[in-house]
């Protein structure tokens, strides 16, 4: 392993953890691409650490196997453990180790002077690393001399100085103001771009999740939840738990019956009957039906088809306003773009259409499969 310029594939099978009788990790299969950006997304205390610590070797596996580039670098069974030094990887953690007893510039160079670099070409990578995270005129500085966005700041430098193949980042934005976070974000996409690692990136940050990768992979209790797409996460989440962590704001959820007759079939929401092209497979009795915000259409005016509900708040966000109404017990979001001032309590009229919806088995919150979800 090492090789700068192969794209490495990660594969994890059947690896646990657990500490006493907590299990952090439950049986994870995971396959990551060569090159690709996986996001490891869940709230806190579901294991994003503990499985990225498990692969970078830092924490040993209960069981399973591990393999970095088609490397075997752990196997329970086959008596494999390979020391995290070994393993070819790329680190950067939660908390950023930077060595407090050395420059920036020394803390970035160190790696790369072990591996006996030539000085010219490490002078190279230091002043673009440098550059790439806004550090430059901070080569000099002791870590104490740096806030913690700073410091963090330079940990990612040292992460792009490093060329590794596979990049593990544990929350690497955590601690950056909102401003700087956004503009590191868009920094590491063009960083991964780059640099062609494969890099896994674990936060509870939807947001970084959706906008960095190639795959996410949602978390909760140990267990994995889903791994897919940003989009197929968004739009058909696997169950419950992906649907109502995924989207800000909320998923609407919405207790409903299938109905089927002579004139056709579809899902009755209570106050409102709506047509479905197919029903899911699989379709129980009760069900729960999820819609986006933004796919409820909003109207000022009566409209022909729409249902008709009460605006208790408006949060005009500036690109858009949210709008959160209720008809009846049931309370509805809906987002219609632009900054739109509201009177609460004023009617709204609102679009709903069948294919925009997806169905979940409120017993196990796994989704029902659907045509044309
Ligand atoms: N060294 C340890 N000893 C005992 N329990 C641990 C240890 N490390 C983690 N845990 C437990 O394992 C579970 C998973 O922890 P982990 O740090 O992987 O979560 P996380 O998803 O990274 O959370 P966060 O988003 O807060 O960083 C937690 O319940 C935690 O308390
Ligand atoms: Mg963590």
């Amino acid at each position: 392993m090492g090789d700068n310029h192969t794209v490495q594939t990660v594969q994890l099978a059947a690896v646990e953890k657990s500490y006493g009788r907590e299990r952090a990790v439950a049986p994870i299969d995971l396959t990551i691409d060569p090159g690709s950006f996986v996001t490891i997304l869940g709230p806190s205390g579901c294991g994003k650490t503990t499985l990225l610590r498990l692969i970078a070797g830092l924490e040993e596996p209960d069981g399973g196997e591990i393999q970095l580039g088609g490397v075997m670098v752990y196997s329970r069974l086959g008596g494999v453990a390979i020391p995290p030094e070994k393993r070819g990887i790329g680190l950067i953690f939660q908390s950023y180790a930077l060595w407090p007893h050395m420059t920036v510039e020394r803390n970035v160079t160190l790696a790369l002077k072990e591996q006996k670099l030539p000085a010219a070409q490490i002078e190279d990578r230091l002043l673009h690393a440098l550059k790439m995270v806004q550090m430059d005129e901070y080569r000099h500085r002791f870590p104490s001399e740096l806030s913690g966005g700073q410091q963090q700041r330079v940990a990612v430098a040292r992460l792009i100085a490093m060329r590794s193949t596979i990049l593990l980042m544990d929350e690497p934005l955590s601690n950056l103001d909102a401003m700087l976070r956004t503009d590191m974000r868009t920094e590491m996409k063009r960083l991964h771009n780059q640099l062609e690692a494969t890099t896994v990136y674990v936060t509870h940050d939807q947001v970084e999740a959706l906008t960095l990768s190639d795959k996410i992979v949602v978390m909760n209790k140990g267990v994995v939840q889903q791994h897919a797409t940003p989009f197929e996460i968004y739009h058909h989440p696997a169950n419950l738990f992906v649907a109502e962590f995924i989207g800000d704001p909320r998923i609407n959820l919405l207790d409903g019956r299938f109905w089927s007759d002579g004139d056709g079939h579809g899902v009755d929401l209570g106050f409102v009957k709506l047509p479905l092209d197919r029903l899911p497979d699989g379709a129980a009795d009760k069900v729960t039906a999820a819609v986006r915000p933004e796919a409820v259409k909003v109207y000022l005016k009566k409209t022909q088809g729409c249902l008709e509900v009460k605006l208790e708040i408006a949060q005009p966000t500036g690109s858009e306003t949210i709008l959160f109404t209720r008809i009846g017990d049931v309370e509805l979001t809906a987002i219609t773009p632009g900054f739109v001032p509201m009177e609460a309590g004023r009617p709204l009229w609102l679009g709903i259409k069948g294919e925009t919806l997806n169905f979940f088995d409120p017993e196990t919150g796994n989704r029902l499969d659907h045509a044309s979800a």
